[in-house]
């Protein structure tokens, strides 16, 4: 007989996996490596880096490439958060969410009798806040990038111009679409022919988005925020019973932050701060958890399940309770990413004992929408983005402003549609995620950057609303915790917790029925649920950090500046998106 381990070939000399992996391998490249939810964008991101840009040039061609090829989410109709750590140790993070239109109000969604109106916040114009997109993508390439945008979004004017040949995946995917575009002229001219799905194999072509493209190459972000782009979607706007106004566009700006920083059994996490709650989740989650033996426990026990139940329950719940714009709301974030807080936390964890979530307190948790797009990217210096970005729901709004072929966000949903009336459980949300003009909702998305003493080690982050920050929590643990090489961390099944509702949802075959009779024992309450994230992730030096052999190199970038090998991995949950490397 064979013995295993000869069954599992060396990725390259002394690079054995630190485990027999039952996972495909991460792609490996040594010079630069580009993660994408589309195909033909991670291969523009890393022609970017072969011709010698770095890693913001390279998020750049990528994030205008997506908003062609994948129109799920890439995006220049929405806005999102890019963390950014430059070779030399630098972070940053650039914000460019969306932010309500100067006409909204906290009762923007509400009838007269004060009741949400159902799909008011989801569909159609009124559902749009004013994009980030474009300003947020200049920014990080004025003050981080090194090419010229034209340069940069060449790739993107083509794949427009000339269209690209949907596979069978992106075919797929657009269908899910269908019904809404078919109600809106716009997007039907565009996703749809005579109101049918477009099939495998088509050629798709978009000649208004490849002219709103070369505009904005030409003329930068005045040709979006000032120029005729502008005044076309505050025409479709007016003519479809929204609220978007020409100041609205004029008066809008990417923001420059700190990122949230904190350290979980000696890696240290950079990610995103409000108006995200990611870093905050991520970082009071993986503080609390610091304090349980979580390796010993083992991957999906009982007992491990349980801590990090808990652990999420008391994060969302901060979330949902005390977050919100920066801008517009006092926040203490230093409060929630504090050691002594965690252990505080750790005290009201019963080992043996689900918390009630209604007993902590306040409710404000609303459902966020689903999709979102990450994409991750190192350079051959060491420099990494970790870019997350969205349309909120798939296709956002669903309506694409006529001469334009941009599909517009419904972001407006991610605020609270009415603070003040009590939920299901007769608690009541508090006001920081109420609507007013100016503000930004309150995002999950989580773009982040993993360090190991002082130096890169990790770029990961996904789309999936609220479960955007467990599905980056789980894949950094999988992989610090585990030792799980970074395509078994991405693959392996995962948990969701999230304050309110008061349960444990599963993905299929996450949970043995001895371990969730353990849990329900406990008082958990568990659901089945079906797939939310798509990681793009990136580790550098090796795949794992688990066990090495005693000539592997340690995970992380090398001390001395020398090149390190970089493995990629796209999350197989969606039918789209590809690692590429050079
Ligand atoms: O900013 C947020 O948290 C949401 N708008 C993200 C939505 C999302 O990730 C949906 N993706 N599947």
């Amino acid at each position: 007989m064979v013995a295993a381990a000869a069954l599992v070939p060396a990725v390259l000399p002394g690079l054995v996996p630190a485990v027999s992996a039952a996972s495909r391998e991460p792609v490996a490249a040594d010079n630069g490596m580009v993660v994408s939810a589309h195909r033909l964008a991670s291969t523009a991101g890393v022609e970017v880096l072969k011709r010698g840009g770095n890693a913001i040039d390279a998020a750049v061609a990528v994030a205008y490439a997506l908003a062609v090829t994948y129109p799920e989410a890439g995006n220049i109709g929405g806005g999102g958060f890019m963390t950014i750590r430059l070779a030399d140790g630098r972070e940053t993070f650039i914000d460019f969410r969306e932010t309500a239109p100067a006409a909204a109000g906290p009762t923007l969604y509400q009838d007269a009798a004060g009741k949400v109106i159902p799909g008011q916040s989801t569909r159609g114009y009124k559902a749009v806040g004013v994009p980030g997109t474009v300003a947020g993508l200049e920014l990080a390439l004025t003050r981080y990038g090194t090419r010229p945008r034209a340069e940069l979004m060449a790739p993107a004017i083509a794949l427009a111009r000339d269209g690209f040949v949907l596979d069978s995946g992106d075919a797929r995917f657009l269908a899910s679409g269908a019904e809404d575009f078919a109600r809106d002229p716009g997007s039907a001219a565009i996703f749809l022919n005579r109101g049918q799905p477009w099939p495998a194999g088509h050629r798709l072509v978009q000649s208004d988005l490849a002219a709103a493209l070369a505009l904005i190459a030409r003329d930068g972000p005045a040709a979006f925020y000032t120029g005729p782009i502008a005044q076309r979607i505050v025409a479709a706007s007016r003519a479809n019973g929204g609220i978007l106004a020409p100041g609205d566009f004029a008066a809008y700006q990417a923001v420059e932050r700190q990122p949230i920083t904190c350290e979980y059994r000696g890696w240290r996490i950079v990610s995103a701060p409000p108006p995200s709650s990611g870093g905050v989740v991520l970082c009071e989650t993986l503080n609390i958890l610091e304090g349980y033996p979580m390796a010993a426990l083992g991957f999906h026990s009982a007992q491990g399940v349980h801590y990090e139940v808990e652990a999420l329950r008391r994060a969302f719940h901060d979330r949902n309770t005390q977050l919100g714009d920066p801008a517009f709301v006092k926040l203490d974030v230093a409060r929630f990413t504090d050691k002594g807080y965690a252990a505080r936390q750790r005290e009201g964890i019963a080992p043996d004992k689900a918390t009630p979530s209604a007993s902590l307190g306040l409710p404000t948790a609303l459902p966020e929408g689903q999709s979102t797009t990450h994409v991750s990217i190192v350079d051959k210096a060491g420099n990494a983005v970790s870019l997350t970005y969205t349309l909120n729901d798939w296709f956002g709004a669903r309506v694409t402003a006529p001469g334009t072929g941009i599909l517009l966000n419904d972001e407006m949903d991610d605020f609270s549609a009415k603070p003040g009336v009590p939920n299901m459980f007769g608690l009541v949300e508090g006001s920081n995620n109420a609507i007013a003009p100016g503000k930004r909702p309150l995002s999950s998305m989580s773009p982040t950057i993993v360090t190991r003493d002082g130096r890169l080690a990790m770029v990961v982050g996904t789309p999936g609303g609220s479960h955007i920050p467990t599905g980056v929590l789980q894949v950094i643990r999988n992989v610090v915790d585990y030792g799980m090489d970074l395509a078994e961390a991405v693959e392996a099944p995962r948990i969701h917790a999230q304050w309110l509702p008061d349960e444990v949802a599963y993905e299929r075959f996450a949970l043995s029925p001895d371990t969730m009779a353990a849990l329900s024992a406990r008082g958990h309450q568990l659901v089945e649920m079906g797939y939310h994230n798509q990681i793009a992730a990136i580790v550098v030096g090796r795949p794992a950090a688990g066990p090495a052999a005693a000539d592997d190199r340690p995970i992380g970038a090398p001390a001395n500046g020398a090149t390190a090998r970089l493995y990629g991995v796209i999350d197989p949950r969606l039918p789209t998106g590809s690692a590429e490397g050079y």
